[in-house]
């Protein structure tokens, strides 16, 4: 059995969604597909390696493993995965492969699960390797489209947007780190997840030159609360030197920037598009 799930971008809102603050999230034409075959023992392959239940090198799959136990007894099953989406790089690949095993997994063994509850398991999963976390990365795996999250509202949003890779980091990290700022200048960051809000709600309704504008403003924001480096800020200004506007997407110190694409793009991006599918079997 094969399923597949997108990866994500957030066009505004990271961090500041982990306070209930809004965001505005697309899935992207980047997917992860997994592959579950019965089996007597558990063996789980991807390009991180050939291992068993493994919380260190395979914890979303892991962990998705014992939360899909917890449902259907199961004494063994192969899972082989192949993904066009960079790993730790805040395009959703965890969550599109924590996704992706639970349908496969529900589909193998007979367990008629809903995306609802695909969705309320892969957040479990998020929560067991994190520890704390918004929910939206599973969310927009399973269901697709463009959000406003976390009030989940559907936006119709087709975009096709630049992403520049800079390199790998854990998202864990940087949440902790947000949060341990917020404990010393709790006003001062809240303030600043108050103005994120407006800019993903004027986002909504605004010109593409507004849209890089609110870009430009985010990714000042993001320096502010800590998730940009020096590094990055050199590849952002390098970037705006030649007319681009760029922010994070995702939970910085690393990972991506996006732009909107407009017919040119920086060297060495790849353009996505905006609002793929979400969760769903492949024939083959
Ligand atoms: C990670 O893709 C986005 C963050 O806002 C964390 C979360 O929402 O769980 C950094």
């Amino acid at each position: 059995m094969i399923a597949s799930a997108p990866g994500k971008i957030i066009l505004f809102g990271e961090h500041a969604v982990v306070y209930s603050r809004r965001a505005l999230v697309s899935a992207i034409d980047l997917r992860c597909r997994v592959e579950v075959k019965r089996s007597t023992e558990f063996k789980i392959i991807s390009p991180l390696g050939v291992t068993s239940i493994d919380f260190k090198i395979h914890p979303y799959v892991s962990f998705a493993l014992e939360r899909f136990k917890e449902i259907r007894e199961i004494n063994g099953v192969e899972i082989l995965i192949r993904s066009d989406i960079p790993i730790a790089s805040g395009l959703g690949s965890s969550s599109a492969v924590t996704v992706a095993t639970i349908k496969a997994l529900s589909e193998e063994f007979n367990a008629g699960l809903s995306d609802e509850e695909i969705f309320e398991i892969a957040r479990k999963v998020e929560m067991d390797v994190q520890g704390r976390g918004s929910g939206v990365d599973p969310f927009i795996s399973t269901f697709g489209g463009s959000w406003i999250f976390p009030k989940k509202i559907k936006v119709d949003l087709s975009l096709e947007l630049f992403v520049v890779k800079l390199w790998e980091r854990a998202t864990k990290t940087m949440v902790e780190k947000v949060a341990n700022l917020r404990r010393r200048y709790g006003d001062v960051v809240e303030k600043i997840f108050d103005a994120i809000d407006q800019i993903t709600l004027k986002s909504l309704n605004c010109s593409l030159e507004d849209f890089e504008e609110l870009i430009y403003i985010n990714q000042s924001l993001l320096r502010a609360i800590g998730v940009s480096s020096p590094e990055i800020d050199e590849v952002v200004a390098k970037m705006e030197k030649f007319g681009f506007r760029v922010k994070i997407t995702g939970a910085g110190g690393g990972g991506c920037v996006y732009g909107l694409f407009k017919g040119k793009k920086p060297e060495g991006s790849f353009v996505v598009k905006t609002n793929a599918e979400g969760v769903r079997i492949e024939n083959s």
